[in-house]
Parts: structure tokens; C-alpha cells; sequence
């Protein structure tokens, strides 16, 4: 581990030199710092389970008391593999427990993270702080030692700075409670390894023993590197940067996802074939292939309303014409959805008129609904927001996914759910293939076309063999492919 030599900076407003990381003794007492995790969702929950199997003493809190009872009986209210066993093994082991006790929690930790949700707001692009704002100041009046309050959640610039003012007016001066940053980067689906194995940690603070305790509370992550021969880079910076360093990350990803997708609108146009235009470019070291997949675009709980919060943050602080190409970026990801529409439309030899194409007494499997394989997290899922278009198309829609059922009949009800991936393809005219799950992927199409009405398929993310598929009798559609 080399975090102190990632030859890190602290731009100080004086610009001092970089202080080195001090050892602090957390104020509980204990010998490595207790940490607490406001807020056990997608984030909260597998931070708080990966941080007591790295050792600490863990307590996770949220307002939600059903999921806090999950929790504690060794149930993972989310699907996120590997971490069940994980969430058993802690707390078997007495390191890890949940609560909806906000005093308790307060009393427990020396660092505390703040993992709530930022959605959209409901009146615009920005972001809803209302979380953060209520468990910040819940926890900040229950404070009765010295602590450490570390954002987690991606914010918009100038959010720690106020949270810091929060804490100012609801905790007494003497307490001596800082605030600081470290914005996450985990991918659903990889979370745990993410988590245990981060590719790099991002802390923005304001002074040594913030910085001491949040590199002690970060330790785990550290040794457990050392152990299996790794480094991981520690970038320690101001509040500003940290928080713009999680939003610029996504929209980088958002870009280079609509940037394909937009290629793969001229290959439609052209006649070419986005994946080989993708595989060719992709060689290049300088692009690389990594998130240069053309299919049906980005969704869930981050990258859209990231990069809209971004934008509106930028409109708001003056620079509002530097991320105006993120509505475009937006544009694109959007048109991706429509676009499968389309697909659906023409192979059932539909015409679209001026409310789109009329699919009515037409059968439609959908397989997929979550954002991507591997999650159930339906937010935002192209998958789904497809499925429900063909159905206000007049579609009967029947959508199968492996994990995502449950969410995804809460979000869309009028829709049909299936049990399994034969139940929804059998007697479909059409079947659109929206999230690449290995199940998907690796289908036998000579068996699921003896299931069909008609050997009709939309490959929206192209993942599928298209040679296979079409051998085995089907007319095979994919995106940005001739
Ligand atoms: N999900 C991801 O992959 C991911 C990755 C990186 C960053 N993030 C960011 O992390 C944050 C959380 O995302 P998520 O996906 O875990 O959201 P989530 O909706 O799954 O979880 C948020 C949790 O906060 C709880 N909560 C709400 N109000 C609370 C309060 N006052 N006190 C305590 N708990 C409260 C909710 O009950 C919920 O369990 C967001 O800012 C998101 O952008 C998420």
C-alpha cells in the first residue's frame, strides 16, 4: 500500500504542503475506528456488510424498519452477489448489526457515512438533497462526542460545505465534529469487490485528523491490498474536487456509452455495423473497448440523473455551457429506447403514425428488466421503460428477468410477468432481448423457436449470436447493425 506516496496534493487555501497522514485515536476509544452507514441501501448496505468482514465494528442505520429487520436476520434486501454469505458471516461473528435507532447510532460511531439516496428532484434536473439533509442533521443533533461525518452519496459541488454548516448548527462547537467527502464508485453487480478491492479512494478534507481518520477507517481496504500484492491509489483533495471527481467520472461513462450509440445511429443510417466499428476503434489503447457496447444505452440509479444534477449544478454555478453537451449525451440515450420501438414496429410490419406505431393484438416477450445483469435495481432500466412503451403501444407485453420481477411489477404494473424466460416467449410474436443476462445470452434458439408464434428478435444490447439465431429460422434485429 503506497497511499502516502500517490503523490497526492491538498490544496489548501493557503497551499500548504501536503501534511502527512497522522495516526489519530478515534474518540470511541476503541482501537480502529466504529464506523456507521446512514442509509442500507444499494450503497449503505454493502458498505457496511464489506466493511465488517475487512474487521471493523460496523452498525448500519436507516429510517426503513423493514429493512433494517431483514438485515438483521441475515436477509439482503437487495439482490448483489456474494453478498448474503457475507452478511451472515458478520454478523454471526458479532461485528455487524442494524438499527433504526438514530441515538444509538450516534453513540456507536467515530466515522459515520452518509449513504442515502440523491434522486432527481420531481421539479427539475437537479438533485434531491432532502435525504441527506435529514439524516445529517437527525444524527448531528444526537451527537455527544467528537465524530467524523463522510459523505458517501454523489452530490452536487458545494454540497459537503453546507452539510458542514448543518452540522455547525446542530451540534455544539466544543464537540469539535468535521465533515469530509469520499464520493463511491461501485458498480451493482460487482459491489463487493468493489468495495473490498476499490480502484482507487477519493477524500476530500479539510484537516489532519479528518484525514487521520478516515485514512484509518479506509485501513482494512489498505492491508487487505498489501496482502494480495496491489496497490490502491489514495487521492486526498479538497471537499470541491471530491465531489466533482464522482459527477466527472460519470459523465465521462454517460459520454462514451452515447457516444457509440451515436455511431451506432449513422451505421443505421450508412448501413455499417456498430460492433465492428466498435471492436475496430476500441484497439486503439487511447479509446479502449471497455464501455463502447452500442445497444439500448445507460440507465438505473446513476449515470441519468447524475449527469442531469451535474448539468443543473453547472447552469446554477455560471459554467452552464461547458456540460451542454450532456443534454445531447442525454438525447442520444433516450433515443436508443424509442429506437427499439421502431425495431419492434417494423419486424411485426407495423407503420407508425404520429403517436408512434400501433401494436395492438400483437404479443411481445421482453426479456429483461433490470438495468443490467446481475442487479435487481429496475430504476431508470431501459429495459423496463421499453417494455411499458410497447405496451402504451398497444402491445401485450409478457417481460421475464431472473432477478428483477418483484421491483419491476411494483414500477409497471399493467404489465405481464412471467415465472420463467419459456413462459414469456411462448406464443410471442416478437421477443426483445433488453438486458444481457448470461441466461439471455447463452438461450438455445432452435428450442425457443419451437415456443414462438413468430421467430422475431430484437437484440437490444448485441448480445446475442446473431449467425446462431438467424440459422436457427429467426430475423434477427440488433442495434446500429445492418
Ligand atoms: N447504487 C449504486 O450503485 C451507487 C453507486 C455509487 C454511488 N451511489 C450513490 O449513493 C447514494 C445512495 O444510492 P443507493 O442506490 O444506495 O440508494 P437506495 O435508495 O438504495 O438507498 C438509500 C437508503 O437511504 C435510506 N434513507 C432515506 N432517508 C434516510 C434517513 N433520513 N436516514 C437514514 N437512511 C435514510 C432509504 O430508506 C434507503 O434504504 C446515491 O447518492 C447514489 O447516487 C450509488
Amino acid at each position: 500500500m503506497r497511499a502516502e506516496k500517490t503523490g497526492v496534493t491538498i490544496p489548501y487555501p493557503n497551499t500548504q504542503p501536503v501534511p502527512a497522514i497522522a495516526a489519530v485515536t478515534p474518540p470511541s476509544g476503541a482501537a480502529r475506528p466504529r464506523v456507521t452507514f446512514l442509509g442500507t441501501g444499494y450503497l449503505g448496505a454493502t458498505y457496511a456488510i464489506c466493511y465488517a468482514e475487512l474487521g471493523y465494528e460496523v452498525l448500519g442505520y436507516d429510517v426503513d424498519a423493514d429493512k433494517i429487520a431483514r438485515l438483521n436476520g441475515g436477509e439482503v434486501p437487495i439482490h448483489e452477489p456474494g453478498l448474503d454469505e457475507l452478511l451472515r458471516r458478520n454478523l454471526a461473528a458479532g461485528r455487524l448489526r442494524f438499527s433504526t435507532d438514530i441515538a444509538e447510532t450516534a453513540d456507536f460511531g467515530d466515522v459515520h457515512f452518509i449513504c442515502v439516496g440523491t434522486p432527481q428532484r420531481a421539479d427539475g434536473m437537479g438533485a434531491d438533497l432532502s435525504y441527506v439533509e435529514a439524516s445529517v442533521t437527525s444524527l448531528a443533533q444526537h451527537l455527544t462526542r467528537k465524530a467524523l461525518i463522510v459523505g458517501k452519496s454523489t452530490v452536487p459541488v458545494g454540497t459537503a460545505e453546507w452539510v458542514e454548516q448543518l452540522v455547525g448548527k446542530h451540534t455544539p462547537a466544543d464537540l469539535g465534529v468535521e465533515v469530509a467527502w469520499s464520493p463511491e464508485f461501485l458498480q451493482e453487480g460487482f459491489a463487493v469487490d468493489d468495495v473490498l478491492r476499490p480502484n482507487r479512494i477519493v477524500v476530500g478534507v479539510k484537516s489532519e485528523w479528518a484525514n487521520g481518520m478516515l485514512y484509518a477507517a479506509h485501513k482494512g481496504v489498505f492491508d487487505l491490498a498489501a496482502t494480495e500484492d496491489r496497490e490502491v491509489p489514495l487521492v486526498v483533495t479538497d471537499f470541491a474536487t471530491a465531489e466533482l471527481v464522482k459527477v466527472a467520472a460519470n459523465a465521462f461513462l454517460a459520454t462514451k456509452i452515447s457516444f457509440i450509440n451515436a455511431m451506432a445511429e449513422v451505421c443505421e443510417a450508412a448501413g455499417g455495423d456498430v460492433t465492428q466499428l466498435a471492436r475496430s476503434i476500441g484497439y486503439d489503447p487511447r479509446i479502449g473497448n471497455r464501455f463502447l457496447q452500442a445497444g439500448l444505452g445507460f440507465g438505473g440509479a446513476c449515470l441519468p440523473k447524475d449527469i442531469r444534477a451535474f448539468q443543473a449544478r453547472a447552469q446554477e454555478l455560471g459554467a452552464g455551457e461547458a456540460l451542454r453537451f450532456l443534454h445531447e449525451v442525454d438525447l442520444i440515450n433516450q433515443r436508443r429506447r424509442t429506437r427499439v420501438v421502431q425495431l419492434a414496429a417494423d419486424l411485426l410490419g407495423r407503420r407508425s403514425g404520429p403517436a408512434g406505431p400501433d401494436l395492438s393484438g400483437t404479443r411481445i416477450a421482453v426479456l429483461g428488466a433490470t438495468f443490467k445483469p446481475n442487479t435487481d435495481d429496475v430504476r431508470d432500466a431501459p429495459a423496463l421503460a421499453v417494455a411499458a412503451l410497447l405496451g402504451k403501444a398497444g402491445a401485450d407485453v409478457h417481460v421475464f428477468d431472473p432477478q428483477g420481477m418483484e421491483n419491476a411489477r411494483r414500477t409497471v404494473p399493467e404489465l405481464t410477468y412471467e415465472a420463467c424466460m419459456n413462459d414469456a416467449v411462448r406464443g410471442a410474436d416478437l421477443v426483445c432481448v433488453l438486458t444481457e443476462w448470461a441466461e439471455f445470452r447463452n438461450a438455445d434458439p432452435v428450442a425457443l423457436g419451437e415456443l414462438v408464434n413468430g421467430r422475431k428478435v430484437v437484440d437490444g444490447r448485441n448480445c446475442l449470436d446473431s449467425t446462431l439465431w438467424t440459422q436457427a429460422g429467426w430475423t434477427y434485429r440488433g442495434m446500429g447493425r445492418p
